[in-house]
């Protein structure tokens, strides 16, 4: 017999790849939808679809009735200020919190899926931040990630709880490596910062699901904090010859963009931003997290007490992703 789950984010490009898994295990999914999400993006999952408001515990109520396991994926990487970052990531799970106290305190567990961000990037890359590291997050983004674990962790009557952080995911459905891969087919490398130090680890959305789920069932998830992530941190240059063979290029020329630079270009996209009332690929936001050196996890705690290693290589993710943006016809 399965779980039943509650899966919030389900519409995004990581909640449709954990929902797939669960059916595909054949567990029972619900998945929670805002009012305004697209259902059509859950038509085909065979799901039991419940419609709720974070800010309506009614709604939350029934959503949490019967449920043995929630997965909170769902949340806010891009915003134009603050505001939208917290109550993205911050309101849904103080309220989510509150009615599962109130109506289902014996659940058996609520699994939020921070960031790295809410860590912060590493002061070394090999072996990366640990989830022991006290927190530093460089970006609102981070911080409002953050603000939830706490949220999650704390107050009395608390559900078991577990927090997840990925580093970037990357894979099919996925938007954010295309620029990069549209760039490295041009023969170009671009990196804001110093492209020869930096570092960067990564999982792969299979990885990560399979990851999510089990920290969920583990005992050994209880109360703890974990990052899911590829072995390693990995430098430009191993990323880009990864995908520049699966893209046929064979000469890749490497440029640093300047931090002053990329601040100024921030600076311009949130002022075009604050106009536009839309959230870009650039802002301050984004720019503060880009020019770190070492966006770089730990994978020891995951592996040493849930058993868990990476099982796509970079080069195989790269396949797959590069392969799903040909089919898209953006590549
Ligand atoms: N992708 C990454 O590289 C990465 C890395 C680390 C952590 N994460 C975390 O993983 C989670 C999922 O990421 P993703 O890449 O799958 O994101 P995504 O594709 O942008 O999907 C976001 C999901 O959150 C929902 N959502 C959007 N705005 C919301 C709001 N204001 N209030 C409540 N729900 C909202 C969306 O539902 P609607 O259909 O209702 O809009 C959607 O299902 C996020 O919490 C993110 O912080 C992602």
């Amino acid at each position: 017999m399965g779980y039943n789950f509650l899966v919030t984010g389900a519409t995004g490009f990581i909640g449709t790849v954990l929902v797939d898994y669960l059916k595909k295990r054949n567990d029972k999914v619900r998945v929670l939808l805002r009012p305004e999400s697209d259902v059509g993006k859950v038509s085909s999952m065979q799901v039991e679809v419940c419609r709720a408001r974070y800010d309506d515990p009614e709604s939350l109520r029934n959503a949490l009735q019967g449920i043995d396991i929630v997965i909170h994926l769902a949340g806010v990487t891009k915003s134009i200020d603050e505001k939208g970052f917290y109550e993205g990531n911050v309101l849904p799970v103080k309220e989510l919190m509150q009615v599962i106290r109130e109506v289902n305190p014996g659940l058996q567990r609520f699994v939020l899926v921070s960031s790295l961000a809410a860590a912060g990037p590493a002061d070394n890359p090999d072996p990366g931040i640990g989830e022991e590291a006290i927190p530093k997050p460089v970006s609102i983004y981070g911080k409002s990630k953050l603000e939830a674990e706490k949220i999650c962790l704390s107050g009395k009557g608390a559900p078991s709880v577990t927090i997840v952080r990925p580093p970037a995911v990357y894979g099919p459905g996925d938007k954010d490596v295309l620029q990069f891969l549209q760039l490295l087919k041009k023969g170009l490398v671009v990196a804001a910062g110093d492209i020869g130090v930096q570092r960067l680890s990564l999982v792969y959305v299979d990885d990560l699901v399979r990851g999510i789920v089990m920290a969920a069932e583990s005992l050994a998830g209880v109360g703890q904090t974990y990052f899911i992530t590829s072995p390693k941190g990995y430098s430009w240059d191993e990323l880009s010859s990864a995908a520049a063979r699966e893209l046929g290029v064979e000469n890749v020329r490497k440029i640093s963009l300047p931090k002053p630079l990329m601040r100024f270009l921030g600076h311009m996209a949130g002022f075009i931003s604050s106009i536009t009332g839309r959230a870009g690929f650039l802002s301050r936001d984004k720019v503060t997290e880009m020019v770190q050196d070492y966006w770089v996890c730990s994978p020891d705690k995951a592996k040493r007490r849930l058993g868990f290693t990476a099982s796509v290589s970079l080069e195989e993710g790269m396949r797959s992703t590069i392969a799903w943006y040909k089919e898209q016809g953006w590549l």
